[in-house]
């Protein structure tokens, strides 16, 4: 296919009027001053001649493209205008304040909740809502501010255009950049810069609060944390209702979930532990891990609730296969085998706390897992 000259450009639309630029507030008018329709195009000369408003004019006569109806919002440089670029400023500030507030809170806001059993307000239980509030605030303000900016400081258009096929020529392509830039006029960008520089300062503030919880992830070492739960030697077993556990509270063959006796230790998250009584054929054919053969006292095992694969609770338990199964990738692991994995995407056994007796007859671990529980981390060696 040939590729026409700008002086055999088609010319498909039927309009006859100037560029949209030219049309006076308040709705549509008829154009005037357009180059000729249906006849030859302008020379190459003509066209480096040529403002950008023809440009688009043009542009949209070889495309076929007619503006029906045009209409200003506001009268450049009215009342009516500046109130307008005022509203939508105001809708960017307020995206960018809540974004900055949102950076202040991140590394401020207390977020380690102090576990007191429901005590007191804990200002920690406001981390999380607080920083849902500013991002989302931040996020609102933004689409307020573009829908304000598209309603009352661009022009609205309607403009038919009828489909063709066919390359794109040197015009077509830059009656297609003016006619973008003409767009990008119209939106005022250009000429409104209160709302650019509120734009401005609420982009970078998004942008910048995008970055947050990526670095603040880095801004502190974990230490020896992910290696370590709370438990220690001698320390009961606590159920739920922080209750200390002994061997008569147990069925053959119940779970009871356990925690260490520490403050907040009812939440702790590393230190939840399954106690798991076997039933008496399970218990005689139980398997140890190596080094783990002390590890269970009678027909009681306790391992640690934190699934080996990606840290999910691993809280059903069944009874006659002694089977642990946890419910997000159904992984399960065997009871009577150290916990091992038999099945599922884990491939660690999960830790096993080891238990006994004290003098008055209550559970009592140990000492700490003697490895880290949960899922696998770039620092372990196992
Ligand atoms: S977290 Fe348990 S199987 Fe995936």
């Amino acid at each position: 296919m040939s590729t026409p000259t700008s002086a055999e450009y088609p010319a498909g639309g039927a309009r006859s009027g100037a560029h949209p630029d030219a049309a006076q507030p308040g709705g549509s008018q008829p154009m005037a001053g357009s180059p000729p329709v249906g006849g030859p195009g302008p020379s190459d000369a003509e066209l480096a001649e040529m403002s950008r408003a023809e440009l688009v004019t043009l542009g949209g006569e070889m495309d076929g493209v007619r503006v029906v109806y045009t209409e200003h919002p506001a009268e450049p440089g009215s009342r009516m205008e500046r109130r307008a670029e005022r509203q939508v400023a105001l809708a960017f500030t307020a995206a960018g304040l809540s974004g900055v507030a949102f950076m202040v809170l991140f590394p401020a806001w207390p977020w380690r909740q102090d576990y007191d059993g429901g005590a007191g307000f804990d200002l920690a239980s406001l981390f999380t809502p607080l920083l849902g509030l500013t991002l989302g605030l931040a996020l609102a303000f933004v689409g307020i501010g573009v829908v304000l900016w598209a309603k009352k400081l661009m022009p609205y258009e309607v403009v038919v255009q009828d489909r063709h096929e066919g390359a794109s020529p040197e015009i077509e392509r830059q009656t297609t950049a003016a006619t973008l830039l003409s767009g990008l006029d119209d939106t005022g960008i250009g000429r409104h810069s209160l709302v650019r520089r509120s734009l401005l300062f609420a982009g970078g503030a998004l942008g910048l609060l995008a970055l947050f919880p990526i670095v603040g992830g880095f801004v502190k070492k974990p230490g020896d944390k992910l290696f370590a739960t709370p438990w220690q030697t001698g320390m009961r077993l606590l159920g739920v209702n922080g209750v200390p556990v002994r061997p008569e509270d147990m069925r053959a063959g119940s779970l009871q979930t356990v925690f260490p006796p520490v403050e907040g230790g009812n939440r702790s998250p590393d230190g939840v532990t399954m106690l798991i009584r076997l039933l008496p054929t399970q218990a005689e054919g139980y398997r140890s891990r190596a080094g783990q053969e002390d590890y269970r006292w009678n027909d009681f095992v306790a391992f640690s609730k934190i699934c080996t694969h990606a840290g999910c609770p691993v809280s059903l338990y069944e009874q006659e296969t002694a089977l642990i199964l946890c419910p997000c990738h159904q992984s399960q692991f065997d009871a009577t085998d150290g916990a091992k994995p038999i099945f599922g995407p884990a491939t660690r056994s999960l830790p096993q706390l080891a238990i006994n007796l004290d003098a008055d007859g209550y559970f009592v671990a140990k000492g700490d897992y003697n490895e880290p529980i949960g899922p696998a981390f770039w620092e372990r060696s196992s």
